[in-house]
């Protein structure tokens, strides 16, 4: 298992990772065996809804997990700049490898700004620490490059915003600030954790919209995690469908949203409002709702919420990870093309 090499062509490699909390009403398998890789200067949307473990997975990436959480087995293997291979999945939080990697390889953007950010430092101030601590820069050169990561991410007046404080920043502007600080170090890698979910459509616009073109210019990978399929298309290039602490579907972004095989992805998409000339339609909601995560149903996961679950099958088996020739994968027993279209 740890002879196992990345692949030459991959930047990052999720193989069965187990993250579970051991609570005193049971243990929650947040995680439950998540492999998924990205390449370098790819985008892959990690969806599902809220509750199936996208964030924990992404926090076993930074090793920024909550001190309950317990890694049960499973590797986590990322490329530095220099080539060299790390197993992240045995490092500790406060590692030296870590150290060096959080910020200044990897960069990490969050729901809410005021994670990454601190209420007491001036903007300036934490891009400069971060510059400084990652790179031998002298203090005015650290606070060049801050302006020029606030001009980067289109902060109206970077010369007068970079002496401010959070607070005096609306929230599309503190977003643009977390971003900015994200970025400080060219990351190869940046984890997007429901970065717009909190904003109003025009902002969540304008957020998606700098992400991609910033991604183009600079060419960084990114993990963009959201429960919201209609911001995925426009962004991701592949896509992995989480469920109940599992990937349920992997493909690239054509193949999920045009042929998609998992029940619950298909699910998912007739859930999606239609934007655009007429008006959103209205929202269908998948039938029954995320179980209990103490109690995980046998078998397949979403067999109760399945419109084709076969007793005695689905309710019995873990489905196996069917993998079709293009890649793409649907972990189900009966894997097939829907129209989406049509179950309307
Ligand atoms: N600190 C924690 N203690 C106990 N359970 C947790 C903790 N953090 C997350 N979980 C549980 O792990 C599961 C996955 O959570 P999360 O990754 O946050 O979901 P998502 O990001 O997909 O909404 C959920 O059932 C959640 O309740
Ligand atoms: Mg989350």
């Amino acid at each position: 298992m740890t002879n196992n090499k990345l692949a030459p062509d991959h930047l990052l490699e999720l193989d069965n990772v187990n993250v579970h909390f051991p609570l005193r009403e049971g243990v929650v398998k947040a995680v439950n065996g998540v492999s998924y890789h990205v390449k370098p200067g790819e985008v892959l949307g990690i969806v599902g809804e809220s509750g199936s473990g996208k964030s924990v997975t992404a926090r076993s990436i930074m090793r920024l997990q909550p001190k309950q959480a317990l890694n049960a087995g499973g590797t986590i293997r990322f490329r530095r700049r220099s080539g060299e291979e790390v197993l992240i999945s045995a490092e500790d939080r406060q590692s030296r490898t870590m150290r060096d990697l959080r910020g200044n390889e990897i960069g990490m953007i969050f729901q809410e700004p005021m994670t990454a950010l601190s209420p007491v430092h001036t903007i300036g101030t934490q891009i400069m620490r971060t510059v400084m601590l990652h790179r031998k820069v002298s203090k005015q050169d650290a606070r060049a490059r801050a302006i020029e990561l606030l001009t980067r991410v289109q902060m109206p007046r970077p010369h007068d915003i970079v002496d401010r404080y959070p607070h005096h920043l609306s929230g599309g502007m503190r977003q643009r600030a977390m971003i900015a600080l994200a970025l400080a170090c060219d990351p190869t890698l940046l984890i997007a954790d429901e970065p717009t979910t909190a904003l109003d459509v025009t902002t969540e616009a304008q957020i998606l919209h700098l992400l991609k073109s910033l991604q183009q210019e600079l060419g960084m990978a990114i993990i963009f995690i959201t429960h919201n399929f209609g911001v995925v298309a426009d962004i991701a290039d592949r896509v992995a469908v989480m469920y109940l602490g599992r990937v349920v579907e992997t493909g690239t972004v054509d193949e999920i949203f045009y042929a998609p095989k998992h029940a619950y992805t298909q699910a998912l998409l007739r859930s999606i409002p239609r934007l655009g000339g007429q008006k959103a339609r209205r929202l269908k909601t998948i039938s029954g709702s995320v179980p209990d995560p103490f109690n995980v149903p046998q078998g397949c996961s979403f067999h109760p919420r399945c419109m084709r679950a076969v007793a005695g099958i689905c309710n019995g088996e873990e489905p196996p990870e069917v993998i079709f020739e293009t890649g793409q994968m649907a972990r189900c027993h009966f894997p097939r093309d829907i129209r989406v279209e049509a179950a309307e």
